[in-house]
């Protein structure tokens, strides 16, 4: 089954800017990188999903890093390496629910506050990261018990 592109491509902004450009080209995207894996590793909301990955996270930076150059409309590192992104497969090995969803957007907020990302780029990223955020669901919430 093939996956909606549209899910994996954030890259229009407006028509000056790229918000790869916008957010401070490698320099800005690794800093909100760092910020967001910092959180994961922090955040007690974020314990179920910062078990997924690797106790050490330098790969998991990186290939977030790589990825978000690209999405955002900068240089495509993570296609260069790995090819299509194809987002929702790799992420099948792990049970994303709307908890971990949630736990995911909470860091990637608290990592855009650290980082000043403000105004049109940050409404256009929220947006975004929420949409495909969202698209990794890939398990039902746990049932409750009632
Ligand atoms: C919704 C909740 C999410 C969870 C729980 C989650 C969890 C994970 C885990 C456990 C890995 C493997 C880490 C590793 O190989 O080092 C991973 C890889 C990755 N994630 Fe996520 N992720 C989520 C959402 C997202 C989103 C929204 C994006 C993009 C904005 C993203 C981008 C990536 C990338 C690029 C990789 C590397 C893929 C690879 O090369 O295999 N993830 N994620």
């Amino acid at each position: 089954m093939s996956e909606p592109v549209s899910s994996e491509d954030g890259s229009a902004f407006n028509a000056e800017h790229t918000p790869f450009e916008a957010i401070g080209g490698e320099t800005g995207v690794r800093a909100l990188v760092d910020a967001f894996y910092d959180r994961m590793d922090t955040e007690v909301v974020a314990r179920t999903i910062r078990a997924m990955h690797p106790p050490d996270l330098t790969a998991s930076r990186d290939k977030l890093f790589w990825f978000l150059c690209g999405w955002l409309g900068g240089p495509q590192h993570f296609v260069e390496r790995f090819g299509h992104p194809r987002l929702r497969m790799r992420h099948a090995p792990f049970a994303i629910d709307q908890p971990a969803r949630d736990a995911w957007m909470v860091c990637m907020q608290g990592a855009m506050d650290a980082c000043g990302v403000e105004g049109a780029l940050r409404t256009f990223l929220n947006t975004r990261f929420d949409d495909l955020a969202t698209f990794m669901i890939n398990r039902p919430s746990s049932a409750s018990a009632d």
